[in-house]
């Protein structure tokens, strides 16, 4: 089974209108170089407007940080699925763990927001992951089966293929420290397996795992190398062309 390769970049709180408007135009003329890959970026989302009119006809699709589970109502603040598709936004990434940890997005919710990305027709990014004390604590796969559980009971086999999880160590995010290979091939290999419980083998083996934490030119290689990891979400290294590319780049090549 061949899984198209899928780099997200997430922006996070970052670059302003010229900025945005600049990088995303650098990166559009050369999106198309890789074709094998998919790739998308995710700005702050008042720009996502602005981002769209740049990228118009381009390879480089764009993604939400952050998505409302209802169509509509009194949610101050929040922004539903449709008004992404309207902006031809493709993506959305949920439950990030600065989501979780700052603004108290718990793993329900993360269900939900699952579920309205597919009644939408958004491929919705579903973040995981444990952090260190977790982790040294034993409880890495209690953690993660918790929080996966919530995204397969929201996904119906038969539309699962589109959905992208995307593991992301709390530990590695922002600090330099990647997992190694082998640490993210073991959670993918864990996680297909799980996801294999939910919908069987061949959906399975459809549904493309990123790793996302500390993900750069320099480490993208040998992690994508390995047999379960389809893509990564990149936070730092996306903020710039030639870094977010570089990691297109290595997974044009084992594409
Ligand atoms: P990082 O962030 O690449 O800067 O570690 C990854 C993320 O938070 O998605």
């Amino acid at each position: 089974m061949t899984r198209k390769p899928f780099i997200c970049g997430n922006w996070k709180l970052n670059h302003g209108l010229v900025e945005t408007q600049a990088v995303l135009r650098a990166m559009a003329a050369e999106a198309s170089t890789y074709s094998s890959v998919e790739l998308a970026i995710a700005p702050v989302t008042p720009l996502l407007a602005a981002a769209a009119q740049v990228l118009q006809g381009s390879a480089l699709g764009l993604a939400a940080q952050n998505v409302h589970h209802q169509d509509k109502g009194a949610f101050t603040g929040e922004w539903a699925c449709h008004h992404l598709s309207e902006l031809n936004v493709g993506y959305a990434i949920v439950g990030h763990s600065e989501r979780r940890q700052y603004f108290g997005e718990t793993s329900a919710a993360v269900g939900q927001k699952v579920r309205a990305c597919l009644d939408n027709n958004l491929v919705p990014i579903a973040c995981i992951g444990e952090s260190l004390q977790e982790r040294e604590a034993g409880q890495i796969w209690d953690v993660l089966k918790n929080q996966m559980d919530p995204i397969t009971a929201a996904v119906q086999p038969d539309e699962a293929h589109r959905l992208v999880v995307a593991y992301e160590p709390v530990w590695a995010i922002g600090t330099g420290k990647t997992a190694s290979a082998a640490q993210a091939q073991e959670v993918h290999a864990q996680l297909r397996s799980w996801l294999a419980g939910a919908f069987g083998e061949d959906v399975a083996e459809r549904v493309r795992l990123q790793y996302g934490g500390s993900v750069k030119p320099s480490n993208a290689l040998e992690l994508l190398s390995e047999k379960d990891v389809d893509g990564a979400l990149v936070g730092g290294a996306s903020l710039q062309a030639d870094t977010f590319l570089g990691i297109a780049a290595a997974a044009f090549e084992l594409a």
